[in-house]
């Protein structure tokens, strides 16, 4: 039985064009839905952009189109730049769509029909940057001064709608520190809980947004607030009869640690309080937030578009360029930020980790093992008379193998990507280290050892299929092209099941057929030399 899974990223401001921060979410929850993916599981991957943000109004104005000009501009850059990486997202939000602002009127309608949502008035410090009201001590703090871009936080009043967050700040302590939603890295978690307890309500609409955002349903002179129509995006894409199950599954939520509060509190909150309305007993709490860390220069700012400093889509085409889709998967994924330290972007870094991991180790034992079956059995997986006992004899492959398997999983289960493909990479140096150890490079020069180097060489070339397997939602073009070589036809399959692989059926030992075509063809990952 295939299992609902349902991962998402922030909806990204369409105020500019995307860069590397936004892709790397994007990416990581890629990996993440292809592995799933993999493992049979019916995946909804959702990522997209909010649009109605004051700062996208005024970058149009600046530029001398509507709001929503602008945002198509931008919009569609972001879904170019998704589609060029080959990510799978199953549908891309825009929140200017009719489906969305539907939906989140009729949430709204509902909140304020059971008192959640009423009219007050609210002053407070406010950054205009993030578009967030500051609290007092954290203002205080920062000097009133962004933390983010260190702009001056600006004093502003207004009458408006607020969600009563008071009522349900100690249930949604609850069911962060009962697990019902898991908050990841431990050490955020410890933030939002201490900043819950103090939680007052929270302003949900806008007065002179000037028209750009959805209406308050009852007040059409008010707007809703850009927070709060996002945040819905998780819900509102899914908010049908065949993709409710995702959401009933328990959502996944990639975030960067700048967003967490909203998405650990306002969100789980107003939840709560939509589910006690009719219609929307359904809806339950996403079962995760993992809020990630940030990319950052080398000098160690923060790559973002008011610094700009960032990669943008063309300095990431040229990575793509010069090293493939997959190492800029692979280095974002198994290198990047997702702990609570910051990582640097450096193109040595990147090169560095191209060349050891990628060049010398998966493409590298992935050559030399077909090379040497095309040159003493013909191409052809020999025959293997002998066991899988790995050199030493203390160990079997094919025990090995399953308890690396099982550890990979279990990577996977709590999104630790880093340690997940570099299980795969484990099973590659057990092969390098084999052949090392083996020689059956001298071995074949004796034709009477040619069944020993034949069971040797099946071994490392089953051990070689298994990790390419458990490497596909890292680096997936190099993978399929080596199954396509070594005659497995995973990729047919999944394309034919809807994408849904057999992750536990095609990890088990001893799959490859004696007489199988194997080839060896170009290097999967030709060695970079440093200019
Ligand atoms: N629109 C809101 C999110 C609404 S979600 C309901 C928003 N947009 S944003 O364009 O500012 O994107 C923020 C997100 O982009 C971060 O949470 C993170 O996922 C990603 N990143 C932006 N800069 C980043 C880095 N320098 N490093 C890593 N990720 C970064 O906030």
């Amino acid at each position: 039985m295939s299992e609902p899974f349902y991962v998402t990223t922030p909806i990204y401001y369409v105020n500019d064009k995307p860069h590397l921060g936004h892709v790397y979410t994007t990416m990581i929850a890629d990996v993440v839905a292809r592995y799933h993916r993999l493992r049979g599981d019916d995946v909804f991957f959702l990522t997209g952009v909010d649009e109605h943000a004051a700062k996208v109004a005024d970058k149009a104005a600046e530029n001398n189109l509507s709001p929503q000009q602008w945002a198509d501009r931008n919009a569609a850059a972001f879904r170019e730049v998704f589609e060029k990486l080959e990510m799978t997202n199953d549908d891309f939000v825009r929140t200017s769509e009719d489906r969305h602002k539907q939906k989140v009127t009729e949430y709204v309608a509902a909140l304020l029909k059971s008192g959640d949502v009423y009219q007050g008035e609210y002053e407070g410090w406010y950054d205009a940057g993030q578009e967030e009201y500051v609290p007092e001590n954290k203002a205080k703090a920062s000097e009133y001064k962004s933390e983010v871009n260190g702009k001056p936080l600006v004093r502003k009043s207004e009458k408006n709608y607020f969600f009563k967050l008071e009522k349900y700040r100690d249930q949604v302590i609850r069911a962060i520190e009962g697990g019902e939603m898991v908050v990841k890295p431990d050490a955020r978690r410890n933030e939002i809980i201490n900043r819950l307890a103090e939680a007052k309500d929270v302003p949900i609409s806008r007065s002179g947004s000037g028209g750009w955002g959805i209406p308050m349903p009852n007040d059409p002179k008010q707007t809703i607030y850009v927070w709060i129509d996002a945040l819905f995006n998780y819900l509102s894409y899914i908010d049908t009869p065949e993709r409710k199950p995702y959401w009933q599954s328990g959502a996944t939520h990639f975030i960067a640690k700048d967003i967490l509060w909203f998405h650990a509190s306002i969100w789980p909150a107003m939840l709560m309080a939509l589910r006690k309305c009719p219609g929307y007993e359904w809806v339950n709490l996403p079962r995760m937030i993992y809020s990630h860390s940030y990319w950052v220069s080398e000098t160690g700012q923060k790559m973002s578009k008011s610094l700009g400093n960032f990669l943008d889509p063309q300095a990431i085409d040229n990575y793509v360029k010069e090293f493939g889709l997959d190492a800029l998967r692979y280095f974002l994924a198994t290198r990047g930020p997702l702990g609570t330290t910051d990582s640097a972007f450096s193109p040595d870094l990147f090169a560095e980790v191209y060349n050891s991991d990628l060049a010398n180790t998966f493409g590298n034992s992935c050559s030399r093992v077909t090379n040497m079956i095309g040159k003493y059995f013909e191409g052809k997986v020999p025959e293997s008379p002998g066991d899988n006992w790995m050199p030493g004899k203390s160990q079997r492959f094919s025990d090995v193998l399953r308890a690396y398997g099982n550890l990979y999983k279990e990577d996977n289960a709590s999104l630790n990507l880093s340690s997940s493909a570099h299980r795969g990479l484990e099973i590659v140096r057990l092969v390098d280290s084999t052949i090392d150890i083996e020689a059956p490079f001298k071995l074949a020069k004796e034709p009477a050892n040619l069944p020993r180097v034949g069971n040797i060489l099946c071994n490392c070339l089953e051990s070689l299929r298994i990790a390419s397997i458990l490497l596909w939602p890292f680096i997936p073009d190099a993978c399929e092209l080596f199954w396509e070589r070594i005659g497995c036809d995973y990729a047919a399959q999944m394309k034919a099941s809807d994408g849904k692989g057999k992750l536990d059926e095609w990890v088990k030992w001893g799959q490859l057929k004696p007489g199988q075509r194997v080839e060896t063809g170009t290097a999967l990952f030709p060695r970079y030399q440093v200019k």
